[in-house]
């Protein structure tokens, strides 16, 4: 038999998850299909134990430097072991929390793995055989790590994010392949726990799209930390002896590189493969990405696609977003494309970026008159009460026109970016932002005073 609902998903991470419920609380009949446990990338193997780990390193720093407050904690240690036990703690917690949501809002999850069979009735098959049909088809199946060449994962040596994730034990010695988003962030956390950690970029500058500025006090702080980053650099294999061995080339000349662990973060690859997506016609791209127009709608008529799986940022809240759009534009609304230009980015390494709309660079690229702002912590109150002066606001507005980037490296900068967020994307001037007044002693006074700044006129800075 054939169940028939108003909207069936396939894939229950954030884009599949946010579009059952948000569909769901609009009155939809919703089907969703999961192979493993709800939550996908971000509750299990990304965002949600990541930092949970980075949390880790966070507090043996603040142990580690408790003697400077007058507090003696004696000599800290890792336990890793407990640290991924507790992670598992939160990650159980919030998919509990996930799924009684689903159920309170009487959404049908099938566990399986669903393949698309036909585009006329949106039937999906489940592993077990059921099938199910849909007035309206969203697939958000998701991403997986990429490799490179050479560098087949083994999860013991080489290995992905989802490795480094599961791992009880701090390595020796580890290489980074890739200094994006993931690649700073274990950098981060693996020098705190102990690991000597080398990143290897091939591009001038780790965090390539993030503005300069904000980068370079990020390379700064990990220079300081004992990392050693390496850009300008082509991986080109691995000896896998007592040790790894890593040739690499930089500026014409070969090196070779000993580790015990190598971790490739190169970016992530959408999972379109196998689902039956081109035998029922739906375009992908060269990479495999679903091709989607600005309401997610694929080159199938009632096939939807969100999340990773579309080649927007790969971010679980710019999933949430587009599942919502999916989901209204199914309802008939009139609803407004995501803006993925000013959408929010959070990298939680140590010191945290945070950041949204234009880098200075793409916004002087563009043609604007830009003018920027930039304040540094080190002249923050709260900063220097917290013991974290290391980090700046950066603000880029089009001269005598709205704000058009924000980006911060420093404290809490993951948490700050959301005053950003709201200047950048209802186009607020300096001078709205500067009227404003920001509680003192905190650390978002700095984009107060960067906004004033840009008025020419100032308090502090
Ligand atoms: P990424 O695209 O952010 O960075 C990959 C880096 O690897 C780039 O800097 C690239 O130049 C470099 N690279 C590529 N091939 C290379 C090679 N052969 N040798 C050396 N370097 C090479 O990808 P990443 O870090 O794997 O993250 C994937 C996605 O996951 C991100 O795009 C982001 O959307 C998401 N993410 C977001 C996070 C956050 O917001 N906190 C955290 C982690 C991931």
């Amino acid at each position: 038999m054939t169940d028939h609902f108003d909207v069936v998903v396939l894939g229950g991470g954030p884009g599949g998850y946010a579009a059952a419920l948000y569909g769901a609380s609009a009155g939809l009949e919703i089907a969703m299909i999961e192979e493993s446990r709800v939550g996908g990338t971000c509750l299990h193997k990304g965002c949600i134990p990541a930092k949970e780990l980075l949390q880790t390193a966070e507090v043996l720093r603040t142990v580690r430097t408790a003697k400077e407050f007058g507090v003696d904690a004696g000599q800290p240690g890792v336990d890793l072991a407990t640290s991924l036990a507790r992670k598992q703690q939160v990650v159980d917690r919030l998919t509990k929390g996930l799924e009684s949501l689903l159920k309170g809002r009487k959404v049908t999850v099938i566990p399986g793995t669903g393949t698309i069979v036909d585009a006329a009735t949106r039937r999906v098959r489940v592993s077990d055989g059921t099938e199910v049909t849909g007035d309206a088809l969203i697939v958000a199946t998701g991403s997986s790590p990429r490799s490179i060449p050479g560098f087949d994962f083994d999860g013991e040596r080489i290995l992905s994010s989802d490795h480094v994730l599961q791992r009880d034990t701090v390595p020796g010695r580890t290489a980074i392949i890739g200094g994006g988003a993931i690649g700073c962030e274990f950098a981060s956390y693996l020098a705190d726990v102990g690991s000597e950690v080398t990143v290897l970029e091939a591009l001038p500058s780790i965090l390539p799209g993030v503005d300069a500025e904000v980068a370079k006090v990020v390379a700064r702080s990990f220079k300081k930390r004992g990392i050693v980053v390496e850009t300008g650099v082509q991986v080109q294999g691995v000896d896998r002896g007592e040790h790894l061995t890593l040739h690499v080339r930089k500026n014409d000349v070969d090196a070779e590189l000993e580790v015990d662990v190598v971790i490739v973060s190169v970016g992530r690859a959408p999972r379109s493969a196998g689902i039956g997506l081109e035998s029922v016609g739906v375009e992908t791209d060269a990479r495999g990405f679903v091709v989607v127009d600005d309401h997610l709608r694929t080159s199938v008529p009632g096939i939807f696609a969100v999340g990773d799986l579309v080649p927007t940022p790969a971010l679980a809240h710019v999933a949430f977003a587009e599942a919502i759009v999916a989901i209204r534009t199914i309802l008939g609304e009139d609803v407004p494309a995501v803006d993925y230009e000013r959408v929010p980015w959070g990298i939680y390494c140590h010191p945290e970026v945070a950041f949204t709309g234009l880098t200075e660079a793409a916004a002087t690229e563009r043609g604007y008159d830009v003018e920027t702002s930039v304040h540094r912590f080190v002249g923050n109150g709260r900063a220097l009460i917290i013991g974290e002066p290391d980090g700046v606001v950066k603000i880029v507005a089009e001269r005598d026109g709205p704000i058009l980037g924000v980006h911060i490296a420093g404290p809490w900068a993951t948490e700050l970016i959301g005053e950003g967020y709201l200047a950048v994307n209802w186009e607020a001037t300096a001078a709205d932002l500067g009227a404003l007044i920001h509680p003192h002693p905190t650390l978002g006074e700095l984009f107060g005073e960067s906004a004033l700044a840009l008025t020419g006129r100032s308090l502090h800075g």
